[in-house]
């Protein structure tokens, strides 16, 4: 395949970060096509971590050519942050490495307050957002008012824009939420600056993607959040704002999808989420804090703790409907080590009916009741095996029956945190 989409097949915090730097080997350009500074991405490569929130987790492969796409929102301050704190490791030394889309819509303080008011005002029915503003920003974009990268290169335009969003902002912020106001002449001076800043990188990112398919370059996209957080098929409202599913990173890309050679999903061996929502095989138990201090699973963005439960079939194969997969990543098999049993939700009982299906409603979520199915475990530490065979036969069995009921072949299994703790099974670039 020439063009890759890598995406979470579950509730977001999947391995994304880890299986796109893996990939990008075999990659000329990584894109990044949707959400924010939301998402966390984490790699680690020779004992050393990156978090990434904005740029592309290609971008420790020198020489590969890394994009943030129009359909992503950004908060300029926290991508130059990204930018300087990668320079400083060494990396990053040529800025032509990193392209910024032009139309990409821009978090502005505003849209931060309201997300932050918005959930407190919610109180105990709240969606648990990251408050990165993502929402809003999003909302300003879809209802035409939003201030675009390329806005910030335009004084005039951008200070027209910004008065006009804050004559609105201010008096939600102020009479609706009974907070702080945002004043004009800071924010605007803060973000011609940044506009500045950025320059360098702002280009039509959609050409750039199209000269690069063109001279016969192999993309890979790296796609934010989870399937199961997509604002069309997730479990509304407990979504993120954007389409985190495949079609979002043509669209956030600005190509066509007859570019894209296949879709792979990645998911844990077990299943998380942060924030609140639907979650049919949450534990809640010994079993679910052990499952949440091995993984180390507490979030890469907002550091809060990750709920945790078994592996959940229906998810992964609404996954593949919502999705097309060509094969899975399975990550942290690792952390299930030493569990004497594991276990699988192949099914869910509603109303003492059996449904294949996830539930459209929220209402249909809370009465799904898991159908487990229970494996051996396996006690032997499996964080350096490099091949298939070098599993213990109980974990071999695991995730063939993960590829069984899921009906996807799974063509990785991430056996740690670190670059090489992988075993690749199929390269989906030599496919
Ligand atoms: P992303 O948002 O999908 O990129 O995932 P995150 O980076 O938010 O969360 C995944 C976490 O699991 C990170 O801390 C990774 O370093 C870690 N990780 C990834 N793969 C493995 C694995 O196979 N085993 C273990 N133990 N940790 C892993
Ligand atoms: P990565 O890319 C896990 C969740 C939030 C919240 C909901 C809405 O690292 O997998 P938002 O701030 O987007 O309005 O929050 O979505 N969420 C994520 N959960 N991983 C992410 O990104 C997430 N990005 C958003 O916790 O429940
Ligand atoms: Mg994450």
């Amino acid at each position: 395949m020439r063009s890759v989409i890598v995406l979470g097949a579950q509730w977001g915090d999947e391995g994304k970060g880890k299986i796109v730097d893996i990939y990008s080997e075999f990659a000329d350009t990584i894109v990044r096509p949707t959400g924010g500074n939301n998402a966390g991405h984490t790699l680690v490569v020779k004992g050393e971590k990156f978090v990434f929130h904005l740029i592309p987790s290609g971008i420790l492969h020198p020489g590969k050519k890394c994009v943030i796409a129009n359909g992503v929102v950004i908060d300029p301050k926290v991508l130059l942050t990204e930018i300087d704190r990668l320079k400083e490791r060494g990396f990053l030394k040529d800025d032509a490495q990193l392209k910024i889309g032009l139309l990409a819509n821009i978090i502005l303080p505003y849209h931060i307050l309201l997300d932050k008011a918005r959930e407190e005002k919610l109180g105990s029915r709240k969606i648990g957002t990251t408050a990165r503003g993502i929402g809003p920003c999003y909302e300003d974009k879809i209802a035409r008012i939003g201030i675009r990268a390329c806005d910030l290169l335009l004084p005039e335009m951008f200070a027209e824009k910004l008065r006009a969003n804050l004559e609105l902002k201010n008096f939600l912020l102020k009479n609706y939420f009974g907070g702080e106001e945002v004043p004009f002449q800071p924010t605007y001076d803060e973000y011609i600056a940044y506009g500045e800043r950025l320059k360098t990188h702002l280009i039509d990112t959609s050409l750039f993607i199209e000269e690069e398919i063109q001279r016969g370059a192999k993309l890979l996209f790296e796609g934010a959040q989870g399937t199961l957080l997509d604002i069309d098929h997730g479990t509304y409202p407990f979504v993120t704002s954007s389409n985190t599913t495949a079609g979002g990173a043509c669209t956030g890309s600005g190509v066509g999808p007859t570019k894209i050679g296949g879709v792979i999903g990645v998911s844990k061996a077990y299943a998380t989420r942060v924030g609140g929502g639907p979650f049919p095989t949450e534990l809640f138990d010994e079993e679910g804090q052990k499952i949440r201090d091995r993984g180390n699973e507490y979030g890469s963005t907002t550091g809060r703790p990750r709920r945790c439960g078994w592996f959940d079939a229906p998810v992964v194969r609404y996954a593949n409907r919502l999705n097309g997969l060509a094969g899975v990543a399975l990550t942290k098999l690792d952390v299930l080590s030493g569990l004497p049993r594991v276990k699988v939700c192949v099914a869910y009982e509603i109303d003492g009916v059996r449904r294949e299906e996830v539930p459209l409603s929220l209402a249909g979520f809370e009465a799904a009741k898991p159908v487990y199915e229970s494996l051996d475990g396996w006690k032997e530490d499996i964080s350096s095996a490099r091949e298939f065979g070098d599993l213990p036969k109980t974990a071999q069995k695991y995730v063939r029956r993960l590829e069984e009921v899921t009906g996807v072949e799974i063509i990785l299994v991430s056996v740690g945190a670190d670059r090489n703790q992988t075993i690749i099974r199929r390269n989906p670039f030599r496919a």
